[in-house]
C-alpha cells in the first residue's frame, strides 16, 4: 500500500529545521485536548530493585511494593535495576544520532503500513489522524533478534549491536518484573510467562522537537499502552505525564530509571484489579526531548483473557489474540474510543 510522502510526514525535525515560521493548523489540539496545568508529584513509586535482584528476602519484601504501585498508579519507577549505565548511555546516543541523519537516510525506512516491523514514521499513524502529534519516531520489534536485527539502521554503524543489547537487558529486566507482578496478584511466579506463551518485544526512539507553541500541541496524545508493560527511559527533559485520579501527573526524571507502566494485556489478565494507566507527552519551547520505550507484550498468538483464579463470578472481559488487538488498535489511530472498554462483557 503506497501512500503519498507529503511535506508533513518528512517529519516535525525537519519542519522545524527548515525554518517554521508558523505552526501548521495540524498539529493544533482542540481546547479540551491541550495541555493544561499539572500537579507534581513527589510520592510517584519509585522502586530500589538492587537488593531484590541478589536477594530472595529482599525480593520478597518488594511484592507488597509492586502490587501498592499496581493498584494506586499502573506506574512506577525503578532505581538499581541491574542495566548498565554505559549501556543506557550509549542506546541515547545512538538514538540521538539517529534522529541527527540527514532526512533521506532517515526516510528510507518511512512507512505507513502499521502492521511493518521496522518503520520510520511521525505523529501517530499519518494516513488517519485528524491532529498531529509532535513527534518523529522510529519503530521496530526485537524479536527474533537475529532476523530483525538484519532489518535495523544501518546508521549510526553501531547502532545494531547497541540496540541488541540493549534489547535483552530490558527484556530480561522486564521478565523479573513480570515475575513480581505475576505473584502480586497472587500468582505463581510464571504465570503470566506461561499465560503470554513467552513475549513480543517492540521499541521506539520517539523524538519531540522543541516547539514555538508548545500549549498548543502534544507529543503524543493520552493513550495507555497495548501491551504487558512498557519501560520507558527518558531524557533529562521532563514531558511525561500520567492519568492519576482525573488528574495529570508530571513523571520526573531520575536519571537512569526506567519509568514502567502496566499495558492493557495485563489488565484483562488481572481481570481489572490492575489498571493500564493512561498517559501522554507534551513538549517545551527550549529543548528537544527523547525518549525510548521498549513494550513488552504476549506473544503475538496468544489469546489472553482473565486468569481464572481472579475472577469471582463472571470475568470482566472477552478474551482475544494479542495480534487482533494490536491490529485494531493501529488501524484506529490515537483518536479512538478506549479499545479495552470494547471487550468488557
Ligand atoms: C509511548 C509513550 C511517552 C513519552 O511511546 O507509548 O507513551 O514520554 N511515550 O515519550
Ligand atoms: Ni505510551
Amino acid at each position: 500500500m503506497a501512500t503519498e510522502v507529503l511535506p508533513l510526514h518528512l517529519g516535525v525535525k525537519n519542519l522545524v529545521d527548515s525554518g517554521l515560521d508558523k505552526l501548521p493548523g495540524i498539529y493544533i489540539q482542540s481546547k479540551e485536548e491541550r495541555p493544561n496545568a499539572v500537579h507534581r508529584e513527589e510520592s510517584f513509586p519509585v522502586l530500589d530493585l538492587g537488593a531484590a535482584l541478589n536477594s530472595s528476602e529482599a525480593r520478597a519484601a518488594l511484592v507488597p511494593q509492586i502490587r501498592e504501585a499496581c493498584v494506586q498508579w499502573g506506574f512506577f519507577q525503578v532505581i538499581n535495576h541491574g542495566v548498565p549505565h554505559s549501556l543506557v548511555d550509549e542506546m541515547q546516543s545512538v538514538a540521538r544520532e539517529f534522529h541527527a541523519l540527514p532526512n533521506e537516510e532517515k526516510m528510507r525506512y518511512f512507512s505507513t503500513d502499521t502492521e511493518s516491523r521496522m518503520r520510520y514514521g511521525t505523529s501517530f499513524n499519518v494516513t488517519q489522524d485528524k491532529v498531529f502529534s509532535w513527534r518523529d519516531y522510529l519503530r521496530h520489534s526485537c524479536l527474533p533478534l537475529a532476523e530483525m536485527q538484519e532489518l535495523w539502521p544501518e546508521k549510526p554503524a553501531s547502532y545494531r549491536k547497541v540496540t541488541a543489547d540493549y534489547s535483552t537487558r530490558v527484556r530480561n529486566l522486564a521478565k523479573f518484573l513480570l515475575e513480581l507482578i505475576s505473584e502480586s496478584l497472587d500468582l505463581p511466579k510464571d504465570y503470566i510467562d506461561k499465560a503470554f506463551n513467552g513475549c513480543s518485544q517492540v521499541m521506539a526512539l520517539n523524538f519531540y522537537p522543541a516547539c514555538p507553541e508548545p500549549d498548543l500541541v502534544l507529543g503524543i496524545g493520552p493513550h495507555s499502552d497495548p501491551g504487558s508493560i512498557t519501560l520507558l527511559l527518558q531524557d533529562h527533559v521532563e514531558g511525561l505525564q500520567v492519568m492519576h485520579g482525573n488528574e495529570w501527573y508530571s513523571v520526573k526524571p531520575i536519571p537512569y530509571s526506567f519509568v514502567v507502566n502496566l499495558g492493557d494485556q495485563i489488565q484483562i489478565l488481572s481481570n481489572d484489579k490492575y489498571k493500564s494507566a493512561q498517559h501522554r507527552a507534551v513538549v517545551n519551547s527550549s529543548e528537544d526531548r527523547m525518549s525510548i520505550p521498549v513494550a513488552i507484550g504476549p506473544n503475538w498468538q496468544s489469546l489472553v483473557h482473565p486468569a481464572s483464579k481472579l475472577v469471582e463470578g463472571s470475568p470482566v472481559f472477552k478474551p482475544m489474540v494479542y495480534k487482533d488487538y494490536m491490529t485494531a488498535l493501529q488501524a484506529g489511530g490515537l483518536n479512538r474510543q478506549w479499545l479495552l472498554d470494547t471487550l468488557r462483557i
